[in-house]
């Protein structure tokens, strides 16, 4: 099978690079915005792709041909997309249309990745079936994509996801794993809000679950977070426990204290039968996910 994975340079695109390099049943072709920042070079091929490029995209879709196409590249910092609303538009919406169009060209399959603030967290955790109610630019946005997804004649899928974590190569932004580490070692007095609840998912099953329906090319909508719902302040207790740190100088505080640019939803979660049932999905818990983390790190060290 032919895999054309967008945004490769990320956290989620760094893993789908690192497992379907090594499957002896995939040719995978890798894409990301400007030059590949990932070291191992091998077992797969690169190009350049800016996917708010219409015509680079249905190019490189029309000359590679694969046969499915999994679209891990967004904006995908919530409270820039408030700021950068047609930036935004263009990445997580037009961009989208740009590949369900190529895809259908050449009779691809598309995989889609979007996130649980399409909710308003009023009624988590959530099947696939509720319904959406986004309080944020970047989650209306998504929301949008899969909308455009729904109405178009491309066969898709779409995994919903929330907070990703794990270890990368020069990634452009951070993960709350690394962050809490680092700054518990440090023993710097943190403020965690705890009205928050989210089911944080390693990448390594994010990932997984991609390739699960890529396989399968699977149709339909799925829930892909990890297991354990929990509030970020307990996300970030639970990581100082593991790692044996103090939380004494962890504070609890509320959202409203923190005057964020995008609201966010109070309750998540994702109710996973289906992606169990339907594609075998099966994610580590959040302590698992801890352990697989200090084995990269060590690697890295
Ligand atoms: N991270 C989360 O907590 C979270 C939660 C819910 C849903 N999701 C969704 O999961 C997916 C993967 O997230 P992630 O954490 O892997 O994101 P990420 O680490 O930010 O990766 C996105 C990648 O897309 C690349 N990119 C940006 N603009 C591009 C463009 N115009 N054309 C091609 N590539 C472009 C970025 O390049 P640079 O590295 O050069 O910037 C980056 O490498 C996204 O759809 C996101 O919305 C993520």
């Amino acid at each position: 099978m032919k895999i054309l994975i967008t945004g490769s340079n990320g956290l989620l695109g760094q893993k789908l690079l690192h497992k379907l390099r090594k499957d002896y049943f995939v040719e995978l072709i890798a894409t990301s915005k400007g030059g590949n920042r990932v070291t191992d070079r091998s077992n797969y091929t690169y190009f350049d792709l800016d996917i708010t490029n219409n015509d680079a995209v249905a190019k490189l879709i029309e000359s590679e041909k694969p046969q499915v196409v999994i679209n891990t590249a967004a904006m995908t910092n919530v409270d820039l997309c408030e700021d950068r609303k047609n930036a935004c538009d263009a990445l997580n919406i037009d961009a989208v249309k740009y590949l369900a169009d190529a895809c259908v060209n050449i009779d691809a399959h598309l995989i889609q990745i979007s996130t649980d603030f399409i909710f308003d967290g009023e009624d988590g955790p959530y099947t696939e079936e509720d319904i959406p109610n986004p309080l944020s630019y970047y989650g209306l946005s998504k929301l949008k994509s899969e909308q455009l997804l729904q109405a178009h004649s491309v066969k898709w899928t779409i995994l919903r996801t929330i907070i990703v974590f794990g270890v990368g190569e020069k990634l452009n932004r951070g993960n709350i794993v690394l962050w809490a580490k680092g700054a518990l070692e440090k023993g710097d007095s943190l403020n965690i809000i705890d009205d928050q609840f989210r089911a944080p998912t390693l990448a390594e099953d994010l990932a997984d679950i991609c390739i699960l329906a890529a396989k399968k090319k699977a149709l339909g909508i799925f829930n892909a977070s990890g297991k354990d719902i929990m509030s970020i302040y307990e996300i970030v207790e639970r990581i100082a426990k593991h790692y044996g740190n103090s939380i004494d100088n962890l504070n609890k505080i509320s959202t409203a204290t923190l005057n964020q640019k995008a609201v966010r939803p109070p309750k998540t979660g994702f109710i996973l039968d289906k992606s169990r049932k339907e594609l075998g999905y099966n994610p580590h818990s959040f302590e698992e996910s801890l352990v697989i983390i200090d084995e990269q790190l060590k690697i890295i060290d």
